[in-house]
This record gives C-alpha cells, structure tokens and sequence, in this order.
C-alpha cells in the first residue's frame, strides 16, 4: 500500500544515480541513458561508465575507463543520456555527452563510483565476465540487449550492480521493460515522466470518471494502464515540486483495502501548483 510513499523516503537518503535507459538499435542508433533518483546533484566526476569489449581482457576488470563530460552534475529526476555521435535526431535532441564504443549488446557497461584505481560498481548492462555471445538474455527475451530499447522499471529506484538479478529471467522478475528495436520514445525522461503526449488530450473534471488510485497502481511492478490518460481523484499528501516537480496523492475514501496496491501516486507534474491537503 505504501509504496509511492516509501520511494519518498528512500531517496531521501543520498545521491542514486542508475541506468534508466539502454538502447541498442540499428547502425548507429544507440543511447545509454542515467538517472538521479536522489535528493541531492550527482558530480559526475565522481562517476565513470566503464565498458569491456566483447570478453574481457581480464574477467571481473574493465577495459575502458569512461569519464563524464568534465563538470558534467546530475540534478535529481534528471537524466544525462550518452549517445553515439551519428545517432537518430531524436536521441541527439536529448543527448548530453556523445561515445563512438556504445554496447553492440555483447560488451558490457558497468555504472561506477569512485576513480579507476579505487571504485564500486552501482550498476550494469551485461557483466565483465564473459563475451554472451550475441548479447544477453534479459526478462526472458533471448539475447535482449541487442536490437532492442531497455527501459528500468519505474517501480525500481535504486541501482543493482547484480546483473543476473537485474535482468532476471521473465517479463516479471526482471527490473527492465523490454521495448522493439529502435523504439526511441522513453529517451530523456524517466520516473513516471509522461512518454506520450497527454496536451493532446482535453481532460474535464466535472464530466470525466475519475479512476481509482489503486487501479492506477495495480498489484504488479509496472502499472496496468502505462500510456493511458487518467482523471484521479484525491488529497495532495505532499507537495515536491519545488524539488522534484511533482507531487503525492492519496485516495480520500481509505482506498481499495488491497494491501498489493497503492492508494497513493506521484504526480510529476509541476505546471498545476498545488499544496498539501488540496
Ligand atoms: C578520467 O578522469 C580522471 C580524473 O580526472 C583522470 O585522471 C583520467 O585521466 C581520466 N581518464 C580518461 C580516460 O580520460
Ligand atoms: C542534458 O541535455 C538536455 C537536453 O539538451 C538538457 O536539458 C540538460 O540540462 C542536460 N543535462 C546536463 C546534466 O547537462
Ligand atoms: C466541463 O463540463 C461541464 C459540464 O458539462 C461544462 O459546463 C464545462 O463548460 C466544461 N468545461 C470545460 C473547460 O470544457
Ligand atoms: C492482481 O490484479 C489482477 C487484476 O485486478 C487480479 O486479477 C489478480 O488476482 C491480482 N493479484 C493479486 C495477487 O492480488
Ligand atoms: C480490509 O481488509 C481486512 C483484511 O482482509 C478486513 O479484515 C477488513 O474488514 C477490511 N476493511 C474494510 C473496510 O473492508
């Protein structure tokens, strides 16, 4: 039931970056996208992507040591979207620091904290271990990391540096969705930040249903109606947008008593100001 409300706290505690987004598409068209989910700005500096090529030179090491564009800061609920430097228009629109060596889904890339000589790693997309072949399997597409975009679950707000855990082995236990090949529609955004174009749709709250918070959430890791355009109805329980540009809601009427579904949601979205108890 708590959910929206324990990501609040949880990021409440330090800087989290992770990869939201990896893309592996055709020629050029490849993008590896991060993202803050914490409280604070991420110096950059203080990270690096390293990758391996194909198999490791050394299992376990690194090949490459990548740093961030030099002053480079990740504020929180922003991404920094690396990208080849002939990649599609869209992904250049969005794009912050551009790589030529981006995965061709068999060369594994790590999320690192700290300076070569001394570091952890946070994150990954495909390990350091072994060349897989064509690429790895990931929530149960078999060699996913090729031709396809991976999007992070918005219902994952941490980094795992566990890489068999993160990719898991069905659409369900795996901390990823798995998108078609040259899908460039989640790129520069993350974290419930609406991908479709919700200006399209007119909304009247005196004639539309609203729909309840708790079928919004649904009982699974990913939402139920991703892409759809809702009317919900509730009590504002703590306005972010100052910080995050959004805000949290809750039912009025003590929600559907599923203990498997939220009751609570977080707006992003700061065009509407509002303030707790609205
Ligand atoms: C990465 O940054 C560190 C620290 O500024 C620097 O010593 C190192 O030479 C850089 N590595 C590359 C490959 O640019
Ligand atoms: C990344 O690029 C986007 C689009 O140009 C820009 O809005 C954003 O501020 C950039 N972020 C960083 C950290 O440079
Ligand atoms: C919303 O619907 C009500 C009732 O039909 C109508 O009176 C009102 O003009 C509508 N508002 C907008 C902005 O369309
Ligand atoms: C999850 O929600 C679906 C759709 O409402 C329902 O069919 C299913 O039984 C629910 N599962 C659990 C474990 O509550
Ligand atoms: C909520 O569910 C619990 C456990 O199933 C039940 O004991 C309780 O009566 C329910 N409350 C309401 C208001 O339906």
């Amino acid at each position: 039931m708590a959910s929206a409300f324990l990501r609040l706290t949880v990021a409440a505690v330090n800087v989290r970056l992770f990869f939201s987004g990896f893309a592996e598409g055709s020629s050029n068209n490849k993008y590896l996208e991060i993202y803050n989910a914490g409280t604070e700005s991420a110096n950059l500096g203080d990270w690096a992507f390293p990758t391996v090529s194909n198999g490791p030179t050394t299992p376990g090491v690194h090949e490459n040591w990548n740093n961030f564009t030099a002053g480079a800061v990740l504020e929180p609920g922003k991404v920094y979207v690396i990208a080849h430097g002939s990649a599609d228009q869209k992904i250049l629109d969005v794009t912050n620091q551009t790589y030529t060596y981006l995965s061709n889904g068999d060369d594994g890339v790590k999320l690192a904290y700290g300076t070569e000589a001394d570091h952890v790693y946070l994150h990954a997309v495909g390990d350091f271990q072994a060349d897989p072949g064509t690429g790895w399997d990931i929530c149960g597409e078999a060699a996913g990391t090729v031709d396809h975009t991976l999007v992070r679950k918005t219902s994952v707000t941490a980094g795992n540096p566990d890489w068999d855990a993160s990719r898991g082995t069905t659409a369900d236990n795996c901390e990823w969705v798995v998108y078609p090949k040259d899908e460039w529609k989640y790129v520069g955004v993350h974290q419930g930040e609406s991908v479709t174009t919700p200006t399209e749709a007119v909304l009247n709250c005196s004639t539309a249903s609203p729909v309840s918070i708790s079928k919004v959430q649904g009982n699974g890791s990913t939402s139920p109606m991703v892409g759809e355009v809702v009317v919900l109805k509730g009590v504002v329980t703590a306005d972010l947008q100052g910080t995050y540009g959004g805000f949290f809601m809750q039912e009025i009427d003590g929600g559907d008593n599923d203990s498997s579904t939220s009751d609570g949601i977080y707006v992003s979205d700061a065009s509407v100001v509002v303030s707790q108890g609205d």
